[in-house]
């Protein structure tokens, strides 16, 4: 290999140089062993050191001015491509020997407007919020620009807060039905009632409560989308209607008679194994297949730990912006930590603990005392690994907020959750990950 140096531009453009194994000397006095007959560079003005293969550009001296693809530079290991400046000379640096200026432009265009397409084909492919570079999540992009354009009814499975509802939502906005309504349901709804009547509507004084006519969600939802989130947890009986909707697009409003018909594509999110609770007969199997037409499963945050710093670096200018905090970053031990913990809530907790750090930080840069302490916790961190007495009591008095609330609520829900001062579908989550499901039945009679 016989790296050489091309002169691209100046008053000896088109002349090149192969360089020798030994310390070549540039300027414009005659000793040099490259002599430029040009006024604006020093007598001795630079030298290319060779060795085992390496060039290095260094200053000769007190020598002149150097600039190395428009940054000026005194010390400088080459690398194939770079554009010196010496004086009014620009020269190409190439390390292969079969490769002119020309070659070499060419390839470089040829790569740029290669990247150029490949990143205008993805963007002009799927619109979507989703933040990653890992394999698996532009698998996940790849998924949504396959399906989205077609009406098939998607299954989307994963663990809790790995991005389920942002690929539901990424679907949606990027089928032809855009511009109609997009619909979330919460099948981990407390009682029956109140999620059939939210999902199918009812008729005036079809129960206690039902002072007039009501459309429901699936109706609200006409020429768009409907997503039915936690769908592993909706009761058998609501099983039976919504297989009646996936198979004849029509329904009845509760305590109705009249049919309702709906232009509706269906969107389901578990985080349950719901083959096996088919298999099981804990969950209709004829549903389950009209609900697995095409199936993307999400992978956890620590499956994709290059994501991590991304997605951190996301939630610090979405929460510093929010706080009108001015945070710049991780500092290296945070993001070590972020790096090593083994993330059980995915994404979800990873914003939480960034939320969290803006709120409580002070510095410019997030520490690790910045961070909750349970990511200090490995051993707790694993799912399905026993609760420390601290988590567990945190945990029990959660329990018994979320049931003081239900019953100060007289029952109600949605007041439960006001009360509190949550998010209904935080609430939802809460009851789920808690397991107080059937302690709330139990008080709601
Ligand atoms: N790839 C991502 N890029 C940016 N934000 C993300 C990404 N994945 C998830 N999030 C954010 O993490 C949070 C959880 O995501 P989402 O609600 O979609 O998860 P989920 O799988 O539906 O969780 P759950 O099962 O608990 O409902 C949301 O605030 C979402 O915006
Ligand atoms: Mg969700």
């Amino acid at each position: 290999m016989n790296p050489r140096l091309f002169a691209i531009s100046g008053l000896i453009e088109g002349a090149f140089f192969i360089l020798p194994e030994q310390e070549i000397t540039i300027g414009s006095d005659p000793a040099n062993l490259l002599v430029l007959d040009d006024p604006a560079i020093a007598s001795f003005h630079c030298i290319i050191q060779g060795q085992d293969g390496e060039f290095h550009l260094r200053r000769s001296g007190a020598g002149g001015a150097l600039a190395v693809n428009g940054l000026s530079a005194d010390e400088r290991a080459l690398v194939h491509g770079d554009e010196i400046r010496i004086g009014g000379t620009l020269f190409l640096y190439l390390a292969y020997e079969a490769e002119t200026p020309a070659d070499f432009r060419l390839q470089r265009e040829i790569e740029r407007l290669e990247l150029e397409n490949r990143r205008l084909q993805a963007a002009a492919h799927v619109d979507h919020d989703m933040v990653g570079d890992s394999p698996a999540i532009r698998a996940v992009c790849q998924f949504i620009a396959q399906v989205a354009p077609t009406d098939s009814t998607v299954l989307i499975c994963g663990e809790s807060g790995t991005g389920k509802e942002l690929v539901a939502r990424a679907i949606h906005r990027n089928s032809r039905r855009a511009g109609k309504p997009f619909v979330a349901i919460n099948c981990a709804a407390i009682t029956e009632t109140l999620l059939e009547s939210e999902m199918f509507g009812h008729e005036k004084g079809s129960f206690t409560g039902a002072v007039a006519q009501k459309r429901g969600k699936l109706e609200a939802a006409d020429g768009g989308t409907v997503f039915l989130d936690e769908i592993g947890e909706m009761v058998p009986a609501l099983q039976a209607k919504l297989l009646r909707v996936l198979q004849e697009h029509e329904f009845e409003r509760v305590g109705g008679t009249c049919t309702v018909c709906s232009d509706l594509r269906i969107i389901a999110a578990t985080n349950r194994d719901l083959a096996d609770e088919a298999r099981r007969s804990a969950f209709r199997q004829d549903l389950y297949y009209r609900l697995n037409v095409v199936r993307v499963t999400m992978p956890p945050l620590r499956d994709r730990r290059a994501d991590i710093p991304l997605l951190a670096q996301y939630f610090v200018r979405k929460f510093a912006r929010r706080s009108s905090r001015p945070v710049a970053g991780l500092s290296p031990e945070a993001r070590d930590r972020l790096m090593g913990y083994d993330w059980p809530g995915n994404v979800r907790e990873l914003e939480n603990s960034i939320e969290r750090a803006i709120v409580l930080g002070s510095t410019e840069f997030i520490l690790p005392e910045d961070l909750p302490e349970t990511l200090f916790e490995e051993a707790d961190s694993r799912p399905g690994a026993p609760l420390a007495p601290f988590h567990e009591a945190v945990n029990e008095a959660k329990k018994q907020a979320i049931l003081r609330a239900f019953d100060q609520a007289g029952g109600s829900y949605t007041e439960c959750a006001r009360r509190l001062g949550l998010h209904p579908n935080y609430l939802h989550r809460l009851i789920r990950n808690l397991d107080v499901k059937d302690a709330l039945k139990a008080r709601a009679g």
